[in-house]
């Protein structure tokens, strides 16, 4: 009977297992990739067998299961985290003219030491999301806390409401590195946060001001209660401390490998030529702008090769290369 009861745990663990990773695979293809492979009732279905696995069996609650997104507790005060690595600024350019990235790509030459004569610099141009910068943490795969800005050297634990967000993974897909921070902005779409107000006005509460303000101040509230009725979303945009990680050599491929981790990725990027290549993409994004299902500050022009990011370094906190 001993050996039969062992057998049966073992299964019941190994189903577990199986139901976690299933219900992260189906909430990647609804949250990220926007392509579900089972109807919302078959997703429901597999939760309710975890979540009742897991009441039976609280010892193989695990903090990657889906069912650990939500139920935590309010806190007393946000606790503050010193990042492992600075989380930098961005010089802005106030010349939003084609001569402002002229002047960019000007400067990153004159640095690298570049003749007339070299091929032009290739720049990874991006967009500036409109949110809150966050920096996850994944040990072993497993995300472990989320913090956000600050001042630059301390942010502020943000875990237990950052959990709550669909798109962010609790485990990362593939073969993920011992530690790695995966850095970028938590917001809300337009229309997600017309839908929020709508919603407000039926049952006459106060209306939110704006996306950024609403997705700022879900994140650091005190009661995860308050994140039920705000769906925010998520893009990742770069790296903070990591190990034993072989990090791709250029920007644009590490934000390939990010999304192959299941963390949404904005495919509105591009790797560009030169300043003309920079110039084309801003006036691409200016046309765009308001039918973006989203904010945006701008655009971020980014040096591609991570090893001219590391010639150019840092001017106090804001990086040359950007
Ligand atoms: S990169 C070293 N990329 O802008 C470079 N930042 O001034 C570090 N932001 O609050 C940042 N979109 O959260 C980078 N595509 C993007 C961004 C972006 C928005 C925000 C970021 C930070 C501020 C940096």
């Amino acid at each position: 009977p001993v050996v039969a009861s062992l057998a049966a745990m073992n299964a019941t663990a190994e189903r577990a297992a199986q139901l976690r990773a299933l219900l992260n695979h189906h909430a990647h293809r609804y949250y990220v990739l926007d392509a579900p492979e089972i109807p919302d009732a078959e997703y429901d279905r597999l939760f309710q067998e975890l979540q009742a696995l897991e009441a039976a069996h609280p010892e193989l609650r695990t903090p990657d299961s889906p069912t650990q997104r939500v139920g935590g507790v309010v806190l007393d005060g946000l606790v503050a985290v010193r990042h492992a690595l600075p989380m930098l600024s961005i010089r802005t350019e106030t010349d939003t003219t084609a001569e402002g990235a002229r002047a960019f790509d000007a400067r990153v030459r004159r640095e690298l030491g570049l003749g007339d004569d070299a091929p032009p610099v290739a720049y990874n141009a991006e967009l500036k999301f409109d949110g809150l910068a966050i920096n996850l943490r994944y040990e072993d795969g497993v995300l472990v806390q989320a913090t956000t800005r600050g001042d630059g050297e301390t942010g502020e634990d943000v875990t237990q409401n950052v959990r709550t967000i669909g798109q962010i993974p609790l485990r990362l897909r593939g073969e993920a590195p011992p530690l790695i921070e995966i850095r970028g902005e938590a917001y809300m779409r337009r229309d997600d946060f017309e839908r929020l107000n709508e919603r407000q006005r039926e049952k006459g509460g106060k209306t939110f001001v704006n996306p950024r303000n609403t997705a700022a101040g879900a994140i650091r509230q005190l009661d995860p209660a308050g994140m039920a009725d705000k769906k925010l979303s998520f893009f990742a945009y770069g790296l903070g401390d990591q190990r034993g990680w072989a990090q791709p050599d250029t920007h644009s491929g590490t934000l390939d490998a990010i999304s192959a981790f299941g963390v949404p990725v904005s495919s509105d990027r591009r790797v560009v030529q030169g300043a003309e290549g920079l110039v084309a993409f801003h006036q691409e994004i200016a046309a765009r702008r308001d039918a973006l299902p989203f904010d945006i500050d701008g655009v971020v022009y980014k040096v591609d090769a991570i090893a001219l990011q590391q010639q150019l370094g840092f001017v106090t906190r804001e990086p040359r290369w950007a």
